[in-house]
């Protein structure tokens, strides 16, 4: 097959997306991809005035887009409830929910509720979000989340007993690898019970390899090969956007470019980590998840959802 790109994605007229993180790097291109195909996009982000200035981009480019901008801090669990209420209060139906925020060897710092930051923005917030939007999810046909994990999963390990690095020493690549191998983790057992449930939701994930965007901020070595190994952010969003629409993609699908190591080219089927295959971990992380966000996180079987359709 050719390589999947921007071409490939169908018209999303009709369509309502949030795409988390969408102010800047992958997750702006992502939404500005999806407005362009004509899909009702919110960016979903914690700044709103970069929000508003990523809006005047797309604007800029395509005046007609249907965008907004709203809202989400996903290191506090207040804003999320926030956002996810005022959300289903004004929208009848969500069709892509694109967990895509992230943030990267940050010092050591910790959520509104205490986490360490990147196990809680990058999964604890998006698991409570998806959690909220379910319903809303279930009711629209053909609904997919998105979630964008890494290749640094592949070194990733969950600590359950110490997810937040309390009892010992912060080690920001670590705890960015457990963060995107729980990702991994979240999207293989949503699907499981999607599946189990006979849910028409499906869930998927992708990750950009190396891609030159604001992630890198606290990652100075990284920064630093950029200009050498790195895509640009609108080639890095294409495994995101692939995993989105592809109308072949089935419950629990990976995609990440297609070159050495996952690093850059056109996307296609990545490569899961050993350890996000292992189901009795993805379980228990499920469960820690419920009780540390507070937030239940129920799937509907086919029936009800479809009767809501
Ligand atoms: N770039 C890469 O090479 C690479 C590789 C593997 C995986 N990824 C993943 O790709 C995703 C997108 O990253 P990127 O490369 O596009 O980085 P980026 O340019 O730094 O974008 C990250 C986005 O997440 C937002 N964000 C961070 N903390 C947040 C919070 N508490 N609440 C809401 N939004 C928050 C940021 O908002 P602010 O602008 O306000 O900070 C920004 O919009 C991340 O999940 C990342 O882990 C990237």
């Amino acid at each position: 097959m050719a390589n999947w790109t921007f071409d490939d994605i169908p018209d999303q007229s009709g369509r309502t997306a949030i795409v988390t993180g969408a102010n800047t790097g992958i997750g702006f291109e992502t939404a500005r991809m999806l407005a362009l195909r004509g899909a009702a996009v919110i960016i979903a982000c914690r700044d709103l005035g970069k929000g508003d200035a990523a809006l005047a981009r797309i604007r800029a480019e395509m005046p007609a887009a249907k965008v907004s901008v709203a809202a989400l801090d996903l290191a506090d669990l207040d804003s999320v409830a926030t956002f996810a209420r005022g959300f289903a209060e004004h929208h009848d139906r969500l069709d892509l929910l694109i967990a895509n925020a992230g943030v990267m060897v940050p010092p050591r710092s910790r959520t509104k509720q205490g986490f360490e930051l990147q196990i809680g923005t990058n999964h604890l917030g998006h698991f409570a979000l998806v959690a909220k939007l379910m319903p809303l999810l279930e009711r629209t046909a053909g609904a997919r989340i998105v979630v964008v994990a890494s290749t640094a999963a592949h070194f990733g390990r969950i600590d359950l007993a110490d997810l937040s690095s309390e009892r010992k020493a912060y080690r920001g690549w670590s705890a960015y690898g457990q963060s995107k191998l729980a990702n991994l983790l979240f999207v293989r057992e949503l699907g499981r019970r999607l599946e189990g449930a006979g849910s028409p939701v499906r869930v998927t994930a992708a990750h950009p390899g190396w891609t030159a965007t604001d992630l890198q901020r606290t990652a100075g070595l990284a920064r630093m090969f950029n200009p050498v190994f790195a895509m640009k952010p609108k080639d890095g969003a294409l495994p995101t956007l692939r995993a989105a629409v592809d109308p072949a993609a089935a419950q629990g699908d990976y995609f990440g470019p297609s070159g050495m190591f996952e690093l850059r080219g056109a996307p296609v089927s990545a490569r899961l980590p050993k350890r996000a295959l292992d189901d009795a971990m993805a379980q228990r992380l499920w469960s820690i998840s419920e009780t540390l966000t507070g937030v239940p996180f129920a799937v509907q079987p086919r029936e009800r959802a479809r009767a809501a359709i």
